[in-house]
């Protein structure tokens, strides 16, 4: 959570910086924020609200200068307001800080700060730590660079931060420790970044920082050092991003742009890994681990948000497909408690961003006692695939929207075919059922393109409900899963209250709910629990419930019982998801659209979430 960007070199740095905060406000957005070494020295400008908040307030030709850092803030320690906005100044006013994690012991480093007459004019934990680094220099009369290195010893918590200095006006001092740091090297400039996206217009360049490393560019030369001060010689890597990936081409949302790429994105997650007619399917980066897996005795999944839900798509194909037990938890639960992992077991990250904290922990928590650790991350490069054993990329390509659409269906594709995979090792698919499930994955995005033909049909169903209260979303199997994804999204950009339920629960509570208020969404695709279902959506009718249905097409049964249809086309029962997810991430689109919402952006959440 929050966005950093840093640059020095010889362009105009505001609105290279500000441009940079607009592509990482994914990250947060409560309030923006931008030192440069400008005429009168360094100064800072900051404002509650969106980057373009305080863009309106810049005046661009006081503010020339080639250094700058900037700052997008999701609040964690004080208000979303403008004194706590970032960059914060020491004492001194001689040194501006940005900072991204949280910082533990700030409260003790701040009453011993407190003491020497230190005065703050935020609440922020980032406050505390430049004037800790202030307070270092003062002490023992070093250069920033000493100074951010010695404050790193002492302070506990995640952090990328970047230091600029008054009297140090061409240096940057950056530092990371479980926060996101990417630094672009360019021709006589260089950049800071929470993720590659700011950087790829300028450079393809990068340097991943690692955990307590810092980078120091002096007069234009760039230094990496480890916590004891040992130089460092980081491996540049060259980003593949294209600019056309991160900007919106001509849809109205980055989340329907999204959408709208599944059937694209779902292809490039196949693509080398999945070839029906020479009967080959590979997952190269998890080769060396497949005879584990096959052979442990059971899976444990660890994720958060939409990437759970993905893990449970993954613990019904897995058992279904491979007959290993699988448990899914919540990364954050999971590591707080005292699970019980032994030597061998497979434990499985899933992360779309590759930086969330509560999975980083499972991980570390994992890996600690003597589990193989796999990860399926859609972000290369990011925190958690530098963590594990190994893993899979989702190559979903980057995803900005705040809703995740495209990175779920490209884990669950991942996730299909590492179940398929294991369950071949195991001797468990029959070749022409091996082969089946080829033919019907390369048929995936022809089917997600047709189910995408139906989104005017989803917009005039949501035309009907934008004004609903509460929904609820029921379904079976594998049809579970997806039902608390389709209510997760519509909660998350529409702010309407969303259940989703397993079927069959209906009738131990939620049923009390059903009214002619109540709009129902059933995945109600052909299974073998279609029947069910079929007599769950007659309990809803019988008391007035409004029923949206997502059926098989062709179905002619549940058309006369729902108030409304939309059909996906036929695929294998273990594919569904893929497919019944998509009707459901339009209809919150559409409703949050219809309700004025900011899709993108929606209120108080986060796109990476790297607090606990
Ligand atoms: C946030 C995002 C969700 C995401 C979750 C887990 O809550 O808003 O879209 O599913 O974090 O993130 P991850 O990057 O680990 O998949």
């Amino acid at each position: 959570m929050c966005g950093i960007v840093a640059y020095v070199g010889y362009r105009e740095a505001c609105p290279l910086i500000i441009k940079g905060l607009k592509r990482l406000e994914y990250r947060g957005y409560d309030s923006a924020g931008i030192a440069l070494m400008a005429a009168d020295g360094l100064t800072v400008y900051k404002k509650k609200g969106k980057v373009a908040d305080l863009e309106a307030t810049l005046e661009a030709d006081t503010l020339s200068s080639h250094i700058g850092i900037g700052h997008t803030r999701w609040a964690t320690h004080g208000e979303p307001n403008d004194r706590n906005a970032h960059p914060h100044y020491s004492h001194s006013r001689q040194l501006a800080i940005i900072h991204n994690g949280i910082i533990e012991n700030y409260g003790a480093i701040k009453q011993n700060l407190q003491q020497k007459g230190y005065v703050f004019h935020s609440d922020t934990d980032s406050e505390v730590l430049v004037n800790f680094i202030e307070d270092i220099r003062k002490e023992t009369f070093c250069s920033v660079e000493e100074a951010v290195r010695l404050a790193m010893q002492e302070v506990v918590g995640a952090y990328a931060i970047v230091v600029m200095s008054q009297d140090e006006p061409g240096t940057l001092v950056a530092a990371r420790k479980g926060s996101p740091l990417v630094i672009g090297v360019g021709e006589k400039e260089h950049f800071f970044a929470s993720d590659a996206t700011p950087i790829i217009e300028y450079t393809n360049e990068v340097i991943y920082l690692d955990d307590y490393q810092i980078a120091v560019v002096r007069d234009g030369d760039l230094i990496v050092k480890n916590i004891e001060n040992v130089e460092q010689s980081p491996y540049i890597q060259h980003v593949e991003l294209e600019l056309e990936a991160i900007e919106k081409g001509g849809f109205e949302h980055f989340m329907l742009k999204e959408i709208f790429e599944q059937p694209r994105s779902v292809k490039d997650c196949f693509r080398g890994r999945v070839n029906a007619d020479e009967g080959h399917l590979v997952l190269g980066g998890l080769r060396e681990y497949l005879d584990d897996i096959a052979k442990s005795e059971r899976i444990v999944i660890v994720a958060c948000g939409t990437s759970w839900h993905a893990g449970l798509v993954a613990e019904y194909i897995f058992e279904e497909l491979a007959r290993i037990p699988v448990e899914v938890e919540y990364a954050s639960e999971f590591r707080y408690r005292n699970p019980i992992i032994k030597e061998g077991d497979v434990v499985l990250a899933i992360s779309q961003s590759g930086e969330t904290m509560d999975t980083l922990a499972a991980i570390e928590l994992a890996k600690s006692r003597g589990a193989i650790i796999l990860g399926i991350c859609n972000v290369v490069g990011s925190s958690i695939p530098r963590i594990t054993h190994a893993g899979a990329y989702t190559h979903a390509g980057p995803e900005i929207g705040v809703a995740s659409t495209k990175a779920f269906t490209a884990q669950v594709s991942v996730l299909t075919l590492m179940a398929i995979a294991v369950a071949r090792k195991k001797g468990n698919l029959h070749e022409d059922t091996f082969r089946r499930f080829l033919f019907e994955l390369e048929r995936i995005p022809d089917k997600i393109e047709k189910v995408l033909k139906n989104a005017d049909k989803v917009k005039e169903i949501s035309e009907l409900f934008k004004d609903a209260r509460n929904f609820i979303y029921l379904g079976r199997g594998l049809n579970f899963p997806v039902a608390l994804e389709g209510a997760l999204k519509l909660k998350e950009i529409s702010y309407i209250h969303a259940e989703g339920y397993p079927a069959a629960e209906m009738k131990h509570g939620p049923i009390a709910l059903i009214d002619e208020d109540m709009p129902v969404v059933f995945i109600a695709t052909r299974d073998q629990s279609y029947e069910k279902v079929v007599s769950n959506i007659q309990e809803v009718k019988a008391r007035k419930g409004k029923v949206i249905a997502v059926v098989t097409e062709g179905d002619k049964l549940i058309p006369t019982m729902a108030d409304h249809v939309v059909e996906i086309p036929v695929t294998h029962e273990v594919l569904m998801p893929l497919l019944s997810v998509i009707p459901l991430q339009l209809l919150s689109y559409y409703i949050a659209v219809m309700r004025g919402c900011n899709v993108d952006q929606p209120r108080n959440l986060a796109k990476s979430v790297t607090v606990e």
